[in-house]
């Protein structure tokens, strides 16, 4: 089983889609262990984004980001970092692809709508920016046994 931190941007907490994002998560039967609403900081902004703090584009980010309430969420599931990852698609949303979250709902490369950790250390690393081990549920759904087979 893998983790992966989620992040459902300010975007898409205006736009009045999180219902729908999330269910689109637990159509595809991954399990949501941890979640809640918050305002982001700058400060966390930048550990969160650590890697991008000398780009270019930071400043904009973070005032994106740090703009309005986003939902953070814990994922758990079979290869989940990636295959939310595909769920999402491309970065930008022009270049999404049909069908993914981001090809159907975006049409910009910052307001993507969310985040998915990219690796199982930035999930590591992300989770633990945004959640304390008892916040986090993880849980045997009662319906397992028709997710998936028990050798899978
Ligand atoms: P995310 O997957 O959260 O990771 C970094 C975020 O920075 C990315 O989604 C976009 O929201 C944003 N981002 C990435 N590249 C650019 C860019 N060139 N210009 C503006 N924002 C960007």
């Amino acid at each position: 089983m893998e983790r992966s931190l989620i992040l459902l941007k300010p975007d898409c907490v205006q736009r009045r889609l999180m219902g729908r994002i999330v269910s689109r998560f637990e159509d595809k039967a991954i399990n949501i262990i941890a979640m809640k609403m918050l305002q982001v900081t700058p400060e966390l902004t930048k550990q969160h984004y650590a890697e991008h703090v000398e780009k270019p584009f930071y400043p904009a980010l973070e005032s994106f980001i740090t703009g309005a309430p986003v939902v953070a969420m814990v994922l758990e599931g079979l290869e989940v970092i990636r295959v939310v990852r595909e769920m999402l698609g491309a970065t930008n949303g022009l270049n999404a692809a049909a069908g993914t979250i981001r090809g159907e709902m975006s049409s910009s490369r910052q307001m993507n709508l969310v985040h998915a950790s990219d690796g199982p250390e930035a999930a590591a690393r992300e989770i633990s920016l945004y959640f304390r081990d008892e916040e986090i549920c993880s849980y045997t759904p009662e319906l397992q046994r028709w997710l998936k087979a028990d050798d899978e």
